[in-house]
């Protein structure tokens, strides 16, 4: 049991100062710190110390053939890291970084393997939250970083989602307030011809064709992961963001979806079990006097994106046994919205 250091930021900048300077401190000694950014908290260790590595694996209880992503603070710091950089990948890295966008290329000899779960490939994001960017500039070494969750639980968005999963379990952890995306960036591998994305985010596949004209979806993102169709990013391989409720999407004509749900919530609360919904705002009040959940409006789904992971946390709080769903699929970013949702309902999609 470890004596993690909370560190809240933003209260004066000698303060901030002198937690960033602790937190570089205890990153190039080999130990780990939870940091904000803009995407989900990421849990830091030296991306270069293979031990650093193995212990981010053993505080997350994350299988080791899981790649961590490597954190950098500026584009200078990316050519030592890799093998060959892509003219379209440079478009890209100077359209979207810093931000919530990670490039996969053939990784050069400094980067070891513990960091890359075996891979010859290596995934670097330069993220755009402040904490994390003067954080990654005071380790002086790039910081591997999974999302800041045990291994099976929700993407943290606060600093007391980290707290809940692995107090004691890291050194330190950088409160930066709530993240402000609420969805872990996309995944973009960069070692072919075109761009092909592994895991959908913020940045939407329109957004990179908009700028370099092709892009393709590895076609494990929506659908069920199975012995023919592995995905590329190992980490989507996993039921990631399993709420402890059975969840169930469902998905068709927007009244009969509410029909449907308030009937199947009315037979599973009648069945003696706990139940929640989980619907846009526009629909809430057709819930009325049920436990529902409110993750955001239609009009705008970066509030969908911002609120997933709270909500799911909530239900498990709040013990939840089941839990429908609306489902979510409009706009640039609804493929990353489902991409997680039916993840967390173990791909069960109810269609009405
Ligand atoms: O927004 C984010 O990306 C957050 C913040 C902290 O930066 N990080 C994050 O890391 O989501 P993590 O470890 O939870 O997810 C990384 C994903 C995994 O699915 C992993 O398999 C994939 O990236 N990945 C990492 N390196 C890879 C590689 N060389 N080839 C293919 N997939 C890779
Ligand atoms: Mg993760």
């Amino acid at each position: 049991m470890l004596n993690t250091i909370i560190r809240n930021m933003g209260i004066s900048p000698e303060e901030d100062q002198e937690a960033l300077r602790q937190a570089g401190e205890i990153l190039r000694t080999g130990g780990l710190v939870a940091f904000p950014t803009e995407t989900v908290y990421g849990l830091g260790g030296n991306a270069l110390n293979p031990e650093a590595s193995k212990k981010i694996y053993a505080a997350k209880g994350r299988p080791s053939d899981n790649p961590l992503i490597l954190h950098i603070a500026a584009p200078e710091e990316l050519p030592p890291l890799v093998r060959r950089i892509p003219d379209y990948a440079g478009k890209l890295m100077d359209a979207f970084w810093p931000g919530p966008m990670t490039l996969i290329f053939e990784k050069s000899d400094i980067v070891p393997r513990e960091t890359t779960g075996g891979l010859d490939t290596a995934a670097i994001r330069m993220p755009s939250h402040p904490v994390a960017n003067a954080m990654i500039r005071e380790a002086g070494v790039p910081v591997a970083a999974p999302s800041a969750n045990l291994s099976g639980r929700p993407s943290p968005t606060t600093a007391q989602h980290v707290q809940e999963d692995l107090d004691g379990r890291i050194d330190m952890i950088l409160d930066g307030g709530a993240v402000d995306i609420g969805l872990e960036s996309t995944i973009l591998d960069v070692t072919g011809e075109v761009p092909v994305i592994l895991r959908p985010g913020y940045i939407s596949r329109e957004d990179v064709e908009r700028l370099i004209g092709a892009c393709e979806v590895d076609p494990a993102v929506l659908k069920k992961p199975s012995k023919d169709l592995r995905p590329k990013a190992p980490g989507m391989k996993y039921r990631h963001y399993a709420p402890k409720a059975d969840l169930t999407i469902v998905e068709g004509d927007p009244e009969r979806v509410v029909a449907v749900i308030r009937q199947l919530t009315e037979q599973s609360l009648a069945a003696g079990k706990r139940t929640g919904i989980l619907c846009a705002r526009e629909s809430a009040p057709q819930y009325s006097g049920f436990a529902v959940k409110d993750i955001g409006s239609r009009r705008n789904n970066a509030t969908i994106a911002h609120n997933l992971y709270r909500c799911l946390r909530e239900f498990d709080d709040e013990n939840m046994e089941v839990v429908y769903s609306e489902s979510f699929r409009e706009g640039e970013l609804g493929m990353a919205i489902m991409n997680r949702l039916t993840k967390a309902a173990g791909y069960h999609i109810l269609k009405v």
